[in-house]
């Protein structure tokens, strides 16, 4: 299935030594040292895991961007800037954990999207309903209304990640039929509303295991997979870049 994208959140685990030893075994393996996958590791750790991805062809993943300035006073952000300079080519935007625990919202993602854009990293906007809002039926303009900043982007490339926050960290994977169903409104809104005209990538995240990967990735507009707990175990993560 060539042209998959696999990224791997570590979301806020891993320490010095196990991040290391854990991006070692990945680069040891061939179906996971390639362009098409990539690790979104703790910020902390980023520059100390750019020094071992040198020569290497798997990608550095930020999981946040500063929505402010490049530099300045603002204690504890990281820009997009810093994020380019050591070596970062995605950062995740607006996942489902930022916006229920940081409360970030549309204005600070759009902010966030754009400095990404301009320095150069790739975003990948992350949308989903919650359970409540899947079972009273309106999901599918919650995503809109989460796709909706990307109306205020006038060019770059960015992709998009589709993660049912029932699906989060829970064992429960939407169906394939949910994960085409959503997939397909996305690209079609896309089409119709945002200003890139490029090709629009949707990756799925959501219990992304090895026993599931082959057939979520098989799925109509399904173009990769976000992942999160099965990212920080280098075999399981190894059996769904194979399956990519
Ligand atoms: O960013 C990754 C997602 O939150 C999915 O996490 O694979 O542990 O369900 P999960």
């Amino acid at each position: 299935m060539a042209g998959k994208l696999i990224i791997g959140n570590w979301k806020m685990n891993t320490r010095a030594q196990s991040a290391q030893s854990l991006l070692d075994a990945l680069l040891a393996d061939s179906e996971c040292n390639q362009s098409w996958v990539g690790v979104a590791a703790p910020s902390v750790y980023l520059a100390m895991l750019a020094q071992r991805l040198q020569g290497a062809s798997l990608q550095l993943a930020a999981q946040d961007v500063s929505g402010f300035a490049n530099d300045g006073a603002y204690t504890g952000d990281v820009s997009a800037a810093m994020l380019r300079d050591v070596g970062c080519t995605y950062v995740l935007v607006g996942h489902s954990e930022r916006r229920q625990y940081f409360a970030e919202s549309n204005p600070l993602l759009l902010a966030k999207m754009n400095n990404a854009l301009a320095a150069g990293v790739v975003p990948v906007l992350c949308v989903g309903e919650t359970l409540e809002q899947r079972e009273q039926g309106d999901y599918l303009q919650v995503i809109y209304q989460q796709l909706s900043i990307l109306v205020d982007i006038d060019a770059g490339d960015y992709l998009i990640a589709y993660e049912p926050v029932w699906a989060i960290g829970t064992g429960k994977v939407a169906t394939l039929e949910q994960i085409a169903e959503i997939h397909s409104a996305i690209k079609t809104w896309c089409l119709q509303n945002a200003k890139p005209s490029a090709n629009i990538r949707v990756l799925y995240g959501g219990s992304v295991k090895a026993e599931n990967a082959e057939s979520i990735l098989k799925t109509d507009n399904v173009d990769g997979a976000l992942v999160g707990g099965a990212s920080l175990d280098a075999g399981s993560f190894r059996m769904i870049c194979q399956a990519a």
